[in-house]
């Protein structure tokens, strides 16, 4: 209720008492909470509160009287307001421990793994290969999905008329005179166009047939070629090349054997078996009961695809092959179905999460 201002000393006086009083029932140093302390405050130090009117009011009297209250009611204003700023940090305090222990953390709790990624079995089998002859000194190289027909048949001396060129086996761009590579044996030529020699290297990448799909079939999967091209190099730097990559891939005992074989861009040409790891050698499914699986392809390189490259067939020689990296990967997996590597099924997936180390 709203007071009337005091004229009179003894008026001044009386309404001082009250609100002393009232300060004092107030019990401002134990305040329950911030709104009650507030309300306090307002009532007493607002502007319009008890204490300031009061210090108003002071005006009304004469000067004697004045100078004996002013200090009187100016000295109460100040301890309340001192009493006010002591509780207030003091709730604003347990405030703050309260709501720190409603929100603790515990911090020794286990967090949850967030789901890991991991690298694509043809991935690591890829690089694993690669690596290998990285090791020995071959740099790696890649080149375009898309190709012509230079690059993919007449520079390796695949003829017009072969049967790899047979639109079953190769997607044509639709009215462009371009195909979506079927080997990347497309990189050694162009790796030789860009390049002198003496070269050595590693194409390995993605190839593209018009395949029926099936268990080891499908019309977009991996190879890693190989090239290397210098003076006086021959079938016997093949061997010895890829036996040491096969013993470094499949393990020192591994047994190699060398089989004639045809392909235009080589002259000789081999494939290339390891004894059947699986059986060892007496056989079994995996080995379709011959002891042997295959594993590459290789040649040395025919002098039709040097000169078409603008190499000197006197001077130059070498030896090229290709590797299927979703065979390798079958093999050193025991995955039986190639389709498993495209399905994109995690629980088949998870299985090469070691080969992340
Ligand atoms: N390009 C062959 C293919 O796709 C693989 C191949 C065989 C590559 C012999 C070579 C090689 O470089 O010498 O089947």
């Amino acid at each position: 209720m709203k007071r009337e201002a005091p004229t009179s000393r003894a008026a001044w006086e009386q309404a001082y008492a009250q609100s002393e009083s009232a300060l004092r029932a107030a019990d401002v140093e134990r305040c329950a909470d911030l709104p009650k302390l507030e309300e306090v405050r307002v009532r007493f130090l607002g502007r319009k509160g008890e204490l300031t009117e009061l210090l108003k009011a002071l005006k009304n009297l004469s000067l004697d009287d004045r100078r004996t209250l002013g200090p009187l009611a100016q000295a109460l204003k100040d301890s309340l307001d001192r009493q006010v700023s002591a509780r207030r940090a003091e709730l604003e305090d347990a405030y703050d421990a309260a709501s720190l222990q409603k929100d603790a953390i515990d911090l020794t709790l286990p967090s949850l793994r967030p789901p890991r990624g991991r690298l694509h079995p043809l991935t690591t089998t890829l690089h694993e290969i690669a690596c290998i002859f990285q090791f020995m000194g071959y740099s790696w190289e890649e080149g375009p999905f898309i190709e012509d027909e230079r690059h993919n048949f007449s520079a390796l001396n695949i003829p017009d008329d072969h049967p790899a060129r047979d639109s079953h086996d190769t997607f044509y761009l639709q009215g462009l005179p371009l195909l979506l590579r079927t080997h990347t044996s497309t990189v050694q030529v162009r790796v030789m166009e860009s390049s002198k020699p003496p070269l050595r290297v590693v194409c390995p990448g993605r190839v593209f047939r018009h395949e029926q799909i099936d268990a080891t079939h499908s019309a977009v999967f991996h190879q890693v070629e190989g090239l290397v091209i210098d003076e006086g190099v021959g079938f016997a730097d093949l061997k010895g090349h890829l036996q040491a990559f096969l013993q470094k891939l499949l393990g020192p005992s591994t047994q190699t054997r060398f089989r004639p074989s045809y392909f235009p861009f080589t002259e000789p040409s081999t494939e290339v078996d390891v004894k059947c790891f699986f059986c060892p050698g007496s056989g079994c499914p995996a080995c379709k009961r011959t002891g042997w699986i295959e594993i590459l392809g290789a040649g040395v390189v025919n002098p039709a695809v040097l000169s078409a490259v603008g190499y000197d067939p006197e001077k130059w020689s070498g030896f090229a092959f290709g590797i299927g990296v979703e065979r390798v990967a079958m093999l050193l997996h025991g995955v039986q179905d190639l389709r498993d590597f495209y399905s994109n099924d995690l629980r088949f997936l998870a299985q090469f999460d070691e080969d992340l180390v």
